[in-house]
């Protein structure tokens, strides 16, 4: 039996919950033992819950504990899931988190301790919610050279901006519907401004470049800046408006990448991806061109990616999953530099 802890029981991490009680016979015939989830760790208490008898709310008992092998990060925010997911790491637990930010932001240091203790640090629900990129990425793509990562990271603003320009709906009501869907980040200005899919196009391109991309030196801009006429001009020319992460590899060691809304036309597959769901488009020098798609943000797409990394960490309790990763940090052109 591999025992785990959940940490955060909020959208995903009751999502994670549900997916593993759901899907237990699979999931513990394919982790090739049974995965029990001892703790549910949150500050709130849940009455009548089926996990009350499972919630902590102090972090020592699960980071104490020899019995917890398996730590699910899905808090959110890089203050103390940062301190937890690297306490837990240090103290030999491997790490599965949906959490965009943390990853982002301290994912070299963590990747480090990681690999130290030959155990594993996994982010596949971090980007493209359900979609698994990140295992494409390190896995069926390893033997291309990606020049290209392209596509709608974000399933909140293409829920709205898709109302927004087909209904004519208005910017904070359909924040508010997609808060209450459960597509939102807690904060949800990450989402409307763009940090969230700029964290997703950083990780993204670290994976598939081989070099650490600080998402600080990413140009970004959100959809706040939108304005009813841009969304008239769209719709009379028959385009939408798409919220778009992109970045590219131009030579050997050139690189850019920006999040930017953009004009999208009829012709192009972005056009046709509506609601939550994501697109993310890749170019591999042997690959030629290769899309994914799917539900990009939601409790159970989200939890269904978390709990398939608990099944490789339960797999690879004492070795560490090769992965395309590499802290050497990657400089950037300046966007107005680059031609085409
Ligand atoms: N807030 C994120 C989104 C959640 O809307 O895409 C999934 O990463």
């Amino acid at each position: 039996m591999i025992n785990i802890a959940v940490l955060g029981y909020g959208t995903v991490g009751s999502g994670v919950v549900e997916v593993i009680r759901t899907n237990h016979e699979l999931i513990n015939k394919r982790a090739g033992e049974e995965i029990k989830i001892k703790y549910v760790l949150d500050l709130r208490e849940f009455p009548g819950d089926p996990v009350e008898e499972i919630l902590v709310h102090d972090f020592e008992q699960i980071v104490n504990d020899p019995e917890v092998k398996i730590v699910v990060e899905v808090m959110g925010g890089t203050g103390a899931a940062y301190t937890f997911t690297k306490r837990a790491l240090e103290a030999g637990k491997s790490v599965c988190t949906s959490n965009k930010a943390l990853v982002a932001k301290y994912g070299p240091e963590l990747m480090e301790i990681a690999k130290e203790k030959k155990i594993n640090f996994l982010f596949e629900a971090s980007c493209g919610g359900g979609i698994p990129i990140i295992r494409a990425i390190n896995g069926s793509l390893t033997a291309d050279e990606i020049d290209e990562v392209s596509g709608i990271l974000n399933g909140t603003t293409n829920y709205m901006l898709d109302k927004m320009i087909t209904e004519g709906a208005d910017f904070n009501t359909v924040l508010k519907e997609a808060q209450e869907k459960g597509y939102a980040e807690a904060d949800p200005t990450a989402d409307v401004e763009g940090q969230d899919a700029c964290r997703k196009i950083a990780i993204l391109s670290s994976l598939a470049y081989g070099k650490f991309l600080n998402f600080e030196n990413v140009y970004t801009e959100g959809i706040t800046k939108i304005t009813p006429e841009d969304m008239e001009y769209a719709r009379e020319m028959g385009r939408s408006i798409k919220l778009l992460g992109t970045s590219k590899k131009l030579g050997d060691d050139s690189f850019y990448a920006l999040v930017a809304p953009f004009l999208v036309g009829q012709d192009n597959p972005l056009y046709g991806v509506k609601g939550v769901f994501n697109s993310i488009f890749v170019h591999g020098n042997m690959l030629g061109d290769a899309m994914f798609y799917g539900s990009g943000a939601g409790k159970l797409p989200t939890a269904s990616a978390v709990a398939a990394d608990v099944v490789e960490a339960a797999k690879h309790l004492h070795d560490t999953i090769p992965n395309n990763w590499s802290n050497e940090e990657m400089t950037l052109m300046e966007p107005d530099s680059v031609e085409g």
